[in-house]
């Protein structure tokens, strides 16, 4: 049986699907290229990933695209990255728009540049009815500092009477968190061969099933995400309890 046809005789599809998109700059100074032309490639992976997730009926995929440590890497390349972004938003708009993709992004996006800033504002704007699935798009995202932000938002609202310490719930911090009304990621998927979670989604990945390719993200194309899939059903998802339990 080929993988694709035992692929879709199955049901058990995850919801949300997050993707750490790794190995842009090996893959293409592996063929003396520069680092951007991995970026560039990489944007046809985003395309096909995309169309397979909503294929597959998963409702969210979100996209670790920038890093707050990020910040850290050569100008040129931070450049480069941003105008890629604005690039790839232009041309990719009307397709997002016909094929009801509302895009959304998670992390401190008002420090991005202010040109980026616009284009993810209006497109997010256009696209924000649409209902086939959820882009979630982490721009200057870092998980510690999305949590920091939480706690600042928190203590406001004890500030403002709005909570009470000693009182506050798992739910509490949720709402405030920048994936406030995103149900977690049941799949993460990280590609190139790092088996590390790199400060993305640390509170949201509690009970996630973790795929890990060697697969450069320029190269990951609709085969590798239907091997994601199928690595995600074949495991016993225990939350805690006994396999006894589950069955
Ligand atoms: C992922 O590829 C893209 C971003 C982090 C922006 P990298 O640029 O990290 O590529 P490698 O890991 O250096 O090969
Ligand atoms: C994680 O990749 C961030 C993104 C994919 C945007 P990195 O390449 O920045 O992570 P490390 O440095 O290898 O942990
Ligand atoms: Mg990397």
């Amino acid at each position: 049986m080929s993988t694709e046809t035992h692929f879709q005789e199955t049901k058990n599809i995850p919801r949300h699907v997050a993707v750490i998109m790794d190995g842009n700059g090996r893959w293409a100074q592996a063929q003396g290229e520069d680092r951007l032309f991995g970026h560039s490639n990489g944007v046809d992976s985003v395309r096909e990933t995309l169309k397979c997730a909503r294929e597959f009926g998963i409702k969210f995929l979100t996209l670790y695209a920038f890093s707050t440590e990020n910040w850290a890497r050569p100008k040129t390349e931070i450049d480069g990255l941003m105008q890629l972004l604005v690039a790839s938003i232009h041309n990719e708009i009307d397709e997002l728009q016909a094929n009801g993709v509302r895009l959304k992004t998670i992390g401190d996006v008002e420090r991005l540049p202010k040109d980026c800033i616009e284009s993810l504002k209006e497109a997010i704007e256009t696209t924000k009815n649409n209902q086939e699935i959820t882009l979630v798009l982490a721009l200057n995202y870092s998980s510690r500092d999305e949590i920091i932000r939480a706690c600042n938002r928190l203590a406001e609202k004890v500030k403002t009477g709005l909570l009470t310490p000693g009182d506050i719930q798992q739910k509490d911090l949720e709402n405030v968190l920048d994936t406030a009304n995103i149900p977690d990621p049941e799949l993460l998927i990280r590609t190139s061969g790092e088996y590390r979670v790199s400060n993305f989604l640390l509170w949201q990945l509690a009970y996630a099933e973790m795929h890990f390719t060697q697969v450069f993200w320029p190269e990951f194309r609709r085969e590798h995400f239907i091997e994601a899939i199928l690595d995600f059903q074949s495991r016993e998802r225990r939350f805690g309890k006994t396999s006894d339990q589950i069955s």
